[in-house]
């Protein structure tokens, strides 16, 4: 491990012991990215005090495993970009109070500039900004919801960006960042918070080599949504709640 990461890891450590654990009790969550990594550890702790619709690609194992009754599991590929009449009633019935965008796929490890296909593009543009779109459609037609998040990455930050490459994803979520500010302006008025959040390094399918446990992740997640800080609604932050530069 390199020096940087060493004290990044030890920096983070030391945040981690002096945060206490908050929790949410009593709400209607849905999570996207729910069947694995942050989004399944989300879904886990918020089962235990709230009711929860769990939205998942093809796979539903995991959430299957845990599932103790407060957690519907919806299936939806959201590379389809299409949603069931049935679909969209179930999130209307559920009154969604929070909604988490956190299913997103990174794409090929070669996103040079060269060899861009625009089919993998659009792909992965539906999985990680349009389908959230759609979702934050659906939900705000219910008066309950009150709190967004959007999990985006440091990745879609174009003034941090020192080392180019990663086109498919840095797009993604350079755009889901436009949107969460947008959408701050747009929702002030019913009172919704948007929090872009940053969820760390974090070991799961999509990061290997990552150095936090999806577990901490989560619970910072929390943590933040516990907080419902409107001061934060429409910045990007990182889960220990400190603002990044877009
Ligand atoms: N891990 C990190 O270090 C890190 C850093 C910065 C940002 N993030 C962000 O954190 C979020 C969670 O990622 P993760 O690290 O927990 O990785 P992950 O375990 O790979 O989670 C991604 C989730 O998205 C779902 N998904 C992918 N394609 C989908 C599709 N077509 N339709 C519906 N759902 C789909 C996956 O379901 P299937 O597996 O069933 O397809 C999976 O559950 C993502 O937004 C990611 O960009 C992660």
């Amino acid at each position: 491990m390199g020096i940087i990461k060493t004290i990044q890891k030890k920096y983070n450590n030391l945040l981690n012991l002096y945060e206490k654990n908050l929790f949410l009790e009593n709400k209607n969550i849905i999570v996207s990215g729910a069947n694995t990594g942050i989004g399944f550890e989300l879904v886990k702790k918020f089962a235990i005090k709230n009711n929860v619709i769990a939205l998942a690609n093809y796979k539903t194992n995991n959430l299957d495993n845990i599932n103790n009754g407060k957690i519907k599991i919806l299936k939806n590929d959201f590379k389809e970009l299409k949603f069931s009449e049935q679909f969209i009633n179930e999130i209307y019935k559920f009154r969604p109070q929070i909604l988490i965008n956190c299913a997103a796929i990174f794409g090929p490890e070669d996103q040079e500039l060269e060899k861009i296909n625009y089919e993998n593009f659009s792909e992965i543009m539906k999985i990680n900004v349009f389908a959230p779109i759609k979702l934050i459609n659906f939900c705000i037609k219910n008066l309950d919801l009150k709190q967004i998040v959007n999990i985006s990455s440091e990745m879609g930050s174009i003034s941090t960006n020192k080392i180019g490459g990663y086109y498919y994803y840095r797009l993604s979520k350079c755009m889901l960042n436009a949107l969460s500010k947008n959408l701050s302006i747009d929702l002030k008025t019913k009172r919704i918070n948007i929090f872009c959040i940053h969820p760390g390094n974090v070991k799961t399918k999509m990061n290997s080599g990552g150095l936090m446990s999806p577990e901490l992740s989560a619970q910072k997640i929390i943590n933040i949504l516990s907080k419902n800080n409107s001061k934060l609604s429409g910045l990007l932050i990182d889960m220990n709640s400190k603002v990044l530069q877009w």
